[in-house]
């Protein structure tokens, strides 16, 4: 029988409260398609972790990770008790750098059921990928601080755009803009204002485009792309961008078809072979775009769908491309029918980020029952 081992990092505040229904699903998933999933979890890579032992990770947590086939991680941060670029930087950014999940990919649609705040989009789909920088850019670990305490204290954090490290996302959103069928990729840069490494992105976009005469390129800067994603996110295909800014524009694209709560995330290392397993390889670890929300943690109301869709990218990459289809249509139809049943005065299955009364819980449950069948 089909078997993965999947190594369960739940995290902090909502990470806690979406895995167990999201396993849940993926347990319904494998039952329906014949395969197994040995779920590993661990406490560490959490603030909860770091109290205790003043250290996000024990020193042996690669040892760990690279004796499974993929990483399914929740969300960190409790920035109340431990800093966030601690917390954060001793967890999932350490993650992709040291596993080199160079591509970030972030899928955004508008799905029925959900409610978009955006007015006079007359119907028209939301269907677009956003293909992050994983592994530099913006989140360099070069500069440092001279001069502290004075006033002449000074800070400097440089960026990093490395001719591999821009060619191969590049490339990849090329690769994956060629297979949709509208074959168009934005390029998201700000080469007026920051003009050494932004020139760069877009010098790179053009040469590596010269390959791909099919797909339709265009470039804005970041700030009017920002507000294109709002005016007009349905003439989206596949955007590519830098760390910082594949950051903004995917919670931007999602709050753009209602909520961040159902956005999924893999970070993916492409090259990886998973037949390398347990020798020096390096897993994709699939997670929420959403954070630990800390201002509603606790309270059982988070929007499970975010982790839900990310174990459904999983499922994909482990080549179990029915299983996936399947979550995503359980996904689609309790979304579709809670829509209508909240209309019509029946129980309500939406959770309140998506304008509704209802639970993680309770939404967890209803995907995992249509998953089962
Ligand atoms: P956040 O994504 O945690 O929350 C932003 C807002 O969206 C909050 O109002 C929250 O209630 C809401 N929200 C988020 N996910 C939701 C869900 N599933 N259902 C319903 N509502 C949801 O972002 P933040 O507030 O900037 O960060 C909080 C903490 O999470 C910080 O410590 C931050 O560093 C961390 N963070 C971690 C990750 C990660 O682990 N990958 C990602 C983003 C933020
Ligand atoms: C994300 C998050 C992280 C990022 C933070 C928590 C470091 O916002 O995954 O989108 O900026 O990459
Ligand atoms: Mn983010």
């Amino acid at each position: 029988q089909r078997s993965y081992t999947i190594a369960v990092l739940p995290g902090d505040g909502i990470g806690l409260e979406v895995m167990p229904p999201a396993l849940r699903c993926l347990e319904a998933a494998a039952a329906r398609f014949g395969f197994q999933l040995e779920f590993r979890s661990y406490p560490w890579a959490s603030c909860t972790y770091y109290l205790e032992h003043g250290k996000m990770l024990p020193d042996d947590w690669k040892v760990h990770l690279q004796a499974c086939d993929a990483i399914y991680f929740g969300a960190v941060g409790d920035p109340a008790t431990v800093p966030d670029h601690v917390s954060l930087w001793g967890s999932i950014l350490t993650f992709r750098r040291e596993f080199d999940q160079y591509i970030n990919l972030r899928p955004c649609r508008l799905i029925p059921g959900v409610t978009s705040p955006l007015a006079n989009r007359e119907g028209k789909p939301i269907d677009f990928v956003t293909v992050r920088e994983n592994t530099e850019g913006e989140y360099s670990s070069i500069g440092g601080k001279i001069f502290e305490g004075t006033d002449r204290e000074t800070v400097i954090q440089n960026t990093v755009f490395t001719r591999t490290g821009v060619d191969r996302v590049v490339r990849y959103a090329f690769e994956l803009a060629r297979r949709r069928p509208a074959k168009k990729l934005t390029s998201a840069t700000k080469s007026n204002g920051i003009s050494i490494t932004m020139p760069y992105w877009d010098e790179r976009v053009a040469e590596i485009g010269k390959e791909y005469p099919e797909v339709t390129v265009e470039k804005y800067h970041i700030d009017i792309l920002c507000a294109h994603f709002v005016q007009r996110p349905h003439t989206f295909d596949v955007v590519v961008g830098s760390k910082l800014f594949g950051d903004i524009l995917s919670d931007l694209g999602p709050a753009c078809t209602g909520t961040i709560g159902i956005a999924p995330s893999a970070n993916l290392n492409p090259s990886a072979n998973r037949a390398d397993r347990g020798k020096e390889w390096f897993p994709s670890l699939f997670e929420p775009v959403h954070g630990s929300a800390p201002d509603i943690a606790g309270k059982g109301i988070a929007n499970p769908i975010g982790m839900i869709w990310a174990g459904q990218m999983m499922l994909d990459y482990l080549g179990e491309k029915d299983a996936a289809e399947a979550v995503m249509r359980a996904i689609e139809s309790v979304l579709a029918t809670a829509k209508d049943a909240q209309m019509q005065g029946g129980a309500d299955l939406l959770t309140p980020d998506m304008r509704g009364k209802g639970t993680t819980e309770g939404l967890g449950s209803a995907i995992e029952k249509e998953i089962r069948g």
